[in-house]
């Protein structure tokens, strides 16, 4: 798995799909750690100026790491993987 540190952790590990390609992601990981740990910073495009845009705060707060999960407006970094879910970049703030 791209991005881990060797030996961190032994969590199960689930299985997520995002922008099409499935990505290996521990349990108990939020879809934003998942996401960067594969090198996806990007998370969605500034409504404004189409800038991309990703994780700031990383605690719930600025709203700058929105994704759709399964469809749903959610905040990257208050929202942990689930095997199987589908998530897309996107999401307006
Ligand atoms: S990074 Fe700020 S709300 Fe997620």
């Amino acid at each position: 798995m791209s991005g881990r540190i060797e030996g961190l952790g032994e969590r199960p590990v689930v299985t997520i799909t995002f922008g099409g390609r499935q990505l290996a992601a521990f349990e108990g990981d939020t879809v934003a750690m998942a996401l960067w740990a594969d090198a996806q910073v990007a998370l969605r495009q500034s409504s404004r100026n189409g800038a991309p845009r990703g994780v700031f705060c990383n605690m719930g707060i600025c709203y700058e790491c929105l994704v759709i999960v399964d469809g749903v407006t959610v905040r990257g970094c208050t929202t942990l993987v689930r095997d199987g879910m589908v998530v897309e970049r996107g999401g307006k703030p």
